[in-house]
């Protein structure tokens, strides 16, 4: 994008931009439009905690902080009601907590423009992915395709069933450096599935690289065989998602990630598949008639819904959804963008930082991890532990994408399952020292200074090692 005036003003002598002088100078917005106008006022009054504990929180694709405001709606709610169980129906209790549990679906179904979906809760994206793996009815001769991006659980969920059903399973490599998918290894991978069901477990975005994957395009590649399961654990909250323009066939969120409660979710399952998944799970409410002999299930969404679920993680969902919508996911999307932009750029003018994933600010969002020399254990995690002595969160390790990170770092695939093999032998685990590497990830809430600090710690520390 075109820049307004010269950024080479605020340049050091080193290249790298001076962004306290240039807010000082009140120029910031006009170098980096983006960002949100009124960031300062929404800090203050919704995430006091930062200023107070002197904390730059910038571990965002791991956890999410809720909004004070949506904290204080949910102490109101509590306060004010007498708790139902939606189960009971016919007193004033239940009839409430059902209203707000439905109204709470609603915004779920909404927010995700959903329309074409049945929407049930969940305890988040790794629930949701069990959801699908442990009703997908596998069979021989069906095929699971994976890529090596996904996140651990959704390799192993759906891994477990389809082996056991010995079905084939697949992985979709790498193309590039950047860490992209490679589509033409979909596509002859697809013509390989010649009979049967295929289910595809696809992350919408990478916890590791920040890419995001052509969802649209991959659908395509599939055809009318195929299913796609899309984990959207980390682009919920953080872009406009319109699942009906997707249309996959499942999909899922976690509530945490996008600044609701924890241990909370959905899992989005197509009318057009409801079909073609089946009932592994029950309990009360899911069923309107048991008898000795037969069993009559519930509609949807509550036969996805056995037992009491959690009304007031949903209801409280719905808050941060409220919010969200009153900042506007156009907004916070750009904005994050900006961040991104400008982190990415300044890190790679650190000399012995290497960045992973894409270098250009395209197909990717503001998730990005780096290593300063090493991949080794010692060195990840001491940077991880110098940024947390500076007051900065993040997250170090393989990101519970070992696959993936592995590829990513440049250790090549057949030490990786080398070093799985001998893992995997209870007595030999501890020999192995793990490799990895540092993210920093933005959320809406974070500023430029947030940026600036991250990158000036990362200079210091980058300076303490020989790379
Ligand atoms: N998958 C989460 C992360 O990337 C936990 O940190």
């Amino acid at each position: 994008m075109d820049r307004p005036g010269n950024i080479g003003n605020y340049e050091n002598k080193e290249g790298f931009i001076d962004l306290l002088k240039m807010k000082e100078d009140g120029k910031l917005s006009e170098f980096y439009p983006q960002l949100l106008g009124d960031l300062d006022d929404l800090r203050v009054k919704d995430f006091p905690l930062f200023e107070k504990q002197d904390r730059v929180y910038l571990d965002n694709a791991a956890t999410t902080q809720e909004p004070q405001s949506v904290k204080d709606r949910m102490y109101e709610y509590r306060s004010a009601h007498i708790r139902g169980s939606s189960h009971s129906k016919n007193s004033a209790e239940a009839r409430e907590v059902q209203r707000m549990f439905d109204e709470a679906r609603r915004k779920v179904q909404d927010f995700f423009h959903a329309d074409n979906y049945v929407v049930a809760f969940t305890s988040g994206t790794t629930g949701s992915s069990n959801f699908i793996a442990t009703r997908f009815p596998f069979r021989r001769g069906d095929s699971l395709i994976l890529t090596d991006m996904e996140h651990n659980s959704q390799i192993l969920s759906a891994r477990n069933f389809a082996k056991k059903a010995d079905a084939n399973i697949y992985y979709v490599p790498i193309a590039s450096k950047e860490g992209r998918l490679d589509l033409d290894n979909l596509r002859r991978t697809m013509s390989k599935t010649k009979r049967g069901k295929v289910l595809m477990n696809l992350v919408h975005v990478s916890n590791f690289s920040g890419v995001v994957n052509p969802v649209e395009e991959i659908r395509d590649i599939l055809g009318d065989r195929g299913f796609i399961y899309l984990d959207m654990a980390q682009s919920a909250g953080r872009m406009p998602i319109d699942l009906d323009a997707l249309d996959v066939d499942f999909a899922g969120i976690s509530a945490h990630k996008m600044y609701g409660p924890m241990g909370m979710g959905a899992v989005f399952v197509n009318k057009r598949s409801v079909r073609s998944i089946g009932d592994a799970v029950s309990g009360g409410s899911a069923i309107d008639m048991v008898s000795k002999w037969f069993t009559v299930p519930a509609g949807y969404p509550d036969k996805y819904e056995p037992g009491t679920q959690d009304l007031e993680g949903a209801i409280e969902w719905g808050f941060a959804i409220d919010y969200l919508e009153g900042i506007g996911m156009d907004r916070i999307e750009a904005h994050e963008e900006e961040l991104g932009r400008y982190f990415l750029k300044e890190l790679q003018k650190i000399e012995g930082v290497r960045v992973y994933g894409p270098l250009e600010f395209k197909d990717r969002i503001a998730v990005v991890t780096f290593n300063i020399g090493s991949f080794e254990k010692k060195t990840y995690e001491e940077v991880a532990r110098e940024m947390d002595r500076r007051g900065i969160s993040v997250r170090d390790g393989c990101l519970c994408a070992h696959i993936y990170a592995a590829q990513q770092i440049g250790l090549p695939k057949v030490l990786h399952e080398a070093r799985a093999a001998f893992m995997s032998v209870e007595s030999l685990k501890d020999l192995i020292t793990t490799i990895g590497a540092v993210r920093v990830s933005f959320g809406f809430y974070n500023s430029m200074e947030d940026a600036f600090k991250a990158l000036r710690a990362i200079k210091e520390i980058a300076g303490s090692y020989d790379s």
